[in-house]
């Protein structure tokens, strides 16, 4: 019997600035679903994050949208897992399509990331998800296989048990276009199937897998009636106050 908590994750990226940041956490806060029945969580900037944290209430938690591999050392400009646990952040993005895209991010990085992460008790929230090409071409499957397999390597069942994955096409992020919610389920379920060959019964169907990609309020619910979709990272859509919330209750009523 599957019990999986779902989880709103909004991904910010830059827009926000730190009075914005803070005016939708006041907005939000008392009107976010129970955090014993939703996970939600917004992923800022890293200079706001603290700021973030120290206003989050009971159920909101704050997120990172990137942290550097390693503990310490001569990065100038980077930012450390340790420091992001210090401030009390509780999420970070992982291997966000972006970050891949624009500043090169390998399937080693990813994989140096997350060790970094559980290192640290964050709560990382990887993403994987094919080019347009690839889905065209009609090898999904196998490239997002890869990713996943590559990202994981060496996380014993206790991490992977704590790991959120995120599905996210690269063709769908930021242009309005969603996989349908037969795409993402196939894709999801699929992931779903590499785990439990890597991981002992039972990891599997813990792990909460989210799809992300233009989600909004007018499709979300269609996505979330998907048994293998537990929740949503949403970049756009998170931005609006009424719009987070509304898909937080959303999957409130399907999933909670
Ligand atoms: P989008 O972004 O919802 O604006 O498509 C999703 C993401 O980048 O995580």
């Amino acid at each position: 019997m599957k019990m999986r908590k779902p989880i709103i994750a909004g991904n910010w990226k830059m827009p926000k600035n730190r009075d914005e940041a803070l005016q939708f956490i006041y907005n939000v806060n008392m009107n976010v679903p129970s955090r014993e029945y939703v996970e939600t969580a917004v992923c800022a900037q890293a200079p706001i994050l603290r700021d973030l944290v120290k206003r989050q209430g009971d159920h909101l938690r704050i997120g990172a949208q990137n942290m550097h591999q390693k503990t310490e050392g001569a990065f100038t400009g980077e930012v450390s897992a340790a420091v992001l646990k210090n401030i009390g952040v509780t999420y970070v993005i992982i291997g966000h399509s972006e970050r891949r895209e624009h500043f090169y991010e390998t399937d080693e990085l990813v994989n140096q990331k997350l060790h970094q992460a559980f290192r640290h008790g964050l709560t990382p929230i990887l993403c994987v998800g094919e080019p347009l090409e690839v889905r065209e071409e009609g090898t999904t499957e196998e490239y997002v296989k890869k990713q996943v397999q590559k990202a994981l390597k060496g996380l014993g069942d206790e991490q992977v048990r704590d790991l959120i994955v995120a599905y996210e096409p690269i063709w769908a992020i930021g242009t309005g276009k969603t996989a349908s919610s037969e795409q993402a389920e196939e894709t999801i379920a699929m992931i779903r199937k590499t785990l439990s060959t890597l991981y002992d019964g039972g990891v599997a169907d813990a792990v909460r897998i989210l799809y992300g990609g233009s989600v909004k309020t007018h499709n979300i619910e269609e996505l979330l009636q998907e048994e293998n979709i537990d929740g949503a990272l949403v970049g756009g859509a998170s931005l609006k106050t009424k719009d987070f919330l509304a898909m937080c209750e959303t999957a409130q009523k399907l999933k909670a």
